[in-house]
């Protein structure tokens, strides 16, 4: 089956050419950072604005690349939620006005569930089951998914995700959004150990995770500082906040897959592209016997190729949505843990 997705639940209008179950046709995605990067964070209002502006482009474009005429889709699919309520109504909309103009099935997808598959786009293809990191800029959370649905929650972010942490810490580092990206190139070659920052909720026991004690933590250190940290002190500051972060990731991982009892583990999300992180990871599987997944680094932060692989899945199941379907900006992954 030939389908056609639209990602737009926050500031990248995506669309992609899927045949199903795993060959990408086309991924095109529109970003939107320059349009932000002055305000130091997404705007929602003129996200959903140029969402409008970009989507119908980029959905030729995803076809040109394909090399296909839209009477050669043979289903839709858009992001269903989480995210920004007028970013992604802009997605969904437009998937539904194909799906009814052109009589195709139409699916509505999670925007988790689909980085979660995004790891399904690499060979070693990962099997079920599997824990499941997802960490991005909205949310922070582990998983043991037995299924595309069967999947229950381990842990969850009791405040900021692991993005939103190095979003806030760089917007106090004045280097700007994504901060990710920013303090990743920031912390190449600095001293992870320079700086004392928290790793909270440490005990083995407890595999949710919190991250404002240590954007607090990070902006009392500045201010003892008394100056924004420059060159080799910034570089020290950036490793240690860097450290502190993927230190906690890390930890709950390997709890986690204890308590699932797994082999494998499926990492996604816009901080899964950093590369210390994906180290690391990779230590922890080989110090538990376990495989790890990694997503292509084009294909951790937002795509609609991860939406169109979800999609594809449960298409092939003959799932099937209503064209009644909303976006929900909040809309929880999974049922709770057994
Ligand atoms: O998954 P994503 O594109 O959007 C959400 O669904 O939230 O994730 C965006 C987040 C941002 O917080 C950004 O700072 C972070 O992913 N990010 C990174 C890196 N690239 C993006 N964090 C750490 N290292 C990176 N290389
Ligand atoms: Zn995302």
């Amino acid at each position: 089956m030939r389908l056609l997705a639209i990602e737009s639940s926050c500031d990248e209008t995506a669309a992609a050419v899927l045949r199903t179950p795993y060959t990408i046709e086309s991924s095109v995605v529109a970003s939107q950072i320059a349009v932000h990067a002055p305000y130091g964070g997404v705007v929602p209002e003129l996200a959903s604005r140029h969402h409008i502006t970009a989507v119908h482009t980029v959905v030729q474009r995803a076809l040109a690349e394909a090399g296909c005429s839209m009477a050669e889709i043979e289903a839709v699919a858009a992001t269903r939620g989480p995210g920004l309520i007028g970013s992604l109504m802009v997605g969904l909309q437009v998937a539904k006005g194909i799906a009814l103009a052109r009589g195709l099935p139409f699916l509505g997808v999670h925007h988790l569930e689909g980085h979660l598959c995004a790891p399904f786009l690499d060979e070693p293809r990962p099997e079920w089951p599997f824990v499941a990191l997802l960490v991005s800029g909205g949310h922070t959370g582990l998983y043991h998914a037995r299924d595309i649905d069967e999947i229950s929650v381990l842990g969850m972010t009791r405040d900021d995700a692991a993005g939103e942490a190095f979003d806030k810490i760089s917007a106090l580092l004045g280097l700007g959004y994504p901060g990710g990206v920013a303090i990743e190139r920031e912390a190449t070659g600095g001293d992870p150990a320079r700086f004392k920052l928290p790793r909270p909720l440490r005990g083995r026991h407890i595999l949710d995770f919190s991250f404002s004690g240590l954007k607090t933590a990070a902006r009392r250190a500045l201010e003892e500082l008394g100056e924004t940290p420059r060159g080799d002190l910034r570089r020290d500051f950036c490793a240690s906040v860097q450290a502190a972060i993927i230190d906690t990731l890390v930890e709950k991982s390997r709890s986690a897959l204890r308590r699932a009892r797994a082999g494998r583990i499926v990492v996604a999300g816009g901080v899964s592209a950093n590369l210390a992180l994906r180290q690391a990871l990779e230590a922890l599987a080989a110090e538990e016997g376990a495989e790890v997944y990694l997503p292509p680094l084009e294909l951790c932060t937002d795509n609609a190729a991860m939406i169109a692989v979800a999609a594809g899945m449960r298409l092939e199941r003959g799932e099937r949505h209503p064209l009644s379907t909303s976006a929900k900006a909040t809309l929880p992954l999974g049922t709770l843990a057994d």
